[in-house]
């Protein structure tokens, strides 16, 4: 008879004690201020580079400060479950390792399976946008790239001659995924080393918009502030205040990722919340910030744009802070690919020791000290994504997976308060259970805001994965088979 029901766990005890024992291959190269970078790294993107001006112009107006604040708040509740559960189990599987601990194997593979629209998914999301603001660059200066070259395999495109065309890849996106694996292959720290540069160069950048911007602000633009609904929920109003926050809330995706770091931080208990709450909060204050300026620099139906930052320099008129712009976003895109990538091969790695993925997902080169195999499986397949899927479908998906890790971890967090109150907490949340349940409310709220369609891929997505589970998962389960764990 197999004793091990689905819901079997090993304590946390034994989780920690695996992970240190098991991975010393890891480099303990991290400290608080890669932490904190790494976390901005993976916040600072697409959400505000890209997907502001639709917000503003299709839900909210001017009010999509409000909504920045809504996502904000909704995040700092979660983030602060985050903070202590990453100080409490600092093993690099995130959300994946605190259900594993709490909920038992199975919840834990679909938490594990459900990251996978966060990461990979989230990476090639960021590529599409990586290339549009590439080609935008290139085409300023000169240099125009292939139109069937630079979107979704199948869209049509115009070319230079005015034809129309069914494009073939997205070339630029797939390439910038491919380059980032084979740095994040080539070493942690080197690539740490990169995203610490390219994040100060995205804070810079978005540091001189709000400055400047501010200067150059029509007030009238921000009347009325909150324009009337058009009788439609999410257009306009209060109603579309939440809508702009479920859009917007992509712009705050990352802030967990740090958690997937935990054990290449020298020390985690103090670094872990250090960095997930700093980075959350300096993020939360720049995007409301930037949102402020950038409606009150543009009228905001007119921010309908996949450059919105750019289209608020365009009215300022500096033509030297557009081309400045158009770089910062770059390095804003590129050190999110970079941190999602990193954050799904510490994942599966976590996975693949549980016995709930092939061995090869744990393999670590032995001087490089990284993932590799995985690492460049990864990569490959977030490649091919990039290059063929449209970014609004990938982008819905992101945040609805999202999403409901957050309210797993919520959950996690109220359950072990419950049933190890005595175990040691480096930081402990503030105000439980009200900061769970709110974390959870808002998480839940959010995700009722995302069309139906984007729903059916999730549980179509998570059928998936039940099948990879009852087919490979279950039968190579370390818990299950303890004698057969490598
Ligand atoms: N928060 C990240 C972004 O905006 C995912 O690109």
């Amino acid at each position: 008879m197999n004793r091990a029901p689905y819901a079997a766990r090993k304590s946390i005890s034994e989780i920690i004690a695996a992970a240190d024992g098991g991975e010393v291959g890891l480099r303990k190269s991290l400290g608080p201020f890669s932490i904190t970078a790494l976390g901005i790294g993976a916040i600072i993107g697409a959400g505000i580079f890209v997907l502001t001006g639709t917000a503003a112009a299709q839900y909210a107006g001017p009010a999509l400060v409000l909504s920045f604040v809504l996502g904000g708040i909704a995040c700092a509740f979660v983030g602060l479950c985050y903070a202590e559960l990453a100080a409490m189990i600092p093993v690099s599987g995130s959300s994946y390792t605190y259900t594993y601990a709490t909920l038992g194997e199975l919840m834990a593979w679909i938490i594990g399976w459900d990251l996978i629209l966060e990461y990979a998914m989230g990476a090639a999301t960021v590529a599409v946008g990586w290339s549009g603001y590439m080609r935008s660059l290139l085409a300023s200066l000169g240099l125009h790239l292939p139109p069937v070259l630079t979107q979704a395999t199948g869209s049509s495109v115009q070319l230079a001659d005015g034809r129309e065309a069914v494009a073939l890849l997205n070339l630029p996106a797939a390439l910038i995924v491919l380059a980032l694996t084979a740095l994040l292959i080539l070493g942690t720290r080197e690539s740490m080393r990169l995203n610490n540069a390219m994040v100060v160069v995205k804070l810079t950048v978005v540091l001189l918009f709000i400055l400047i911007g501010a200067a150059y602000v029509t007030p009238a633009n921000w009347h009325p502030f909150l324009p009337a609904n058009t009788g439609e929920f999410g257009h306009f109003g209060w109603s579309g205040v939440l809508r702009g926050a479920g859009v917007v809330f992509f712009a705050f995706i990352g802030f967990d990722a740090i958690s997937t770091a935990a054990q290449e931080t020298a020390t985690p208990q103090r670094d872990m919340p250090i960095g997930i709450l700093a980075s959350l909060t300096i993020c939360t204050v720049l995007y409301v910030l930037v949102a402020g300026v950038l409606t009150g620099l543009v009228p905001y139906p007119e921010l309908n744009v996949a450059d919105p930052i750019a289209r608020g320099v365009d009215m300022i008129g500096l033509g030297w802070l557009s081309g400045l712009i158009k770089l910062g976003a770059l390095a804003g895109l590129t050190t999110v690919i970079l941190v999602l990538l990193y954050g799904q091969a510490r994942i599966f790695l976590t996975m693949a020791r549980d016995g709930l993925l092939p061995p090869a997902f744990a393999r670590i080169h032995p001087r490089l000290q990284t993932p590799w195999v995985s690492q460049m499986m990864i990569g490959s397949v977030v490649a091919v994504i990039a290059a063929v899927v449209p970014i609004g479908i990938l982008g819905e998906m992101v945040s609805i997976g999202t999403l409901f890790a957050f309210v797993l971890v919520c959950g996690a967090v109220l359950h072990l308060r419950r049933h190890e109150p005595g175990r040691v907490r480096p930081f402990r949340a503030p105000g439980v259970p009200l900061v769970p349940i709110l974390g959870m409310g808002f998480s839940l709220l959010l995700m009722a805001g995302l069309p139906l369609d984007t729903w059916l891929r999730l549980v179509i997505w998570m059928a998936v994965g039940l099948a990879v589970y009852a087919l490979y998962g279950r039968h190579h389960s370390a818990l299950r088979h303890p004698a057969r764990q490598a």
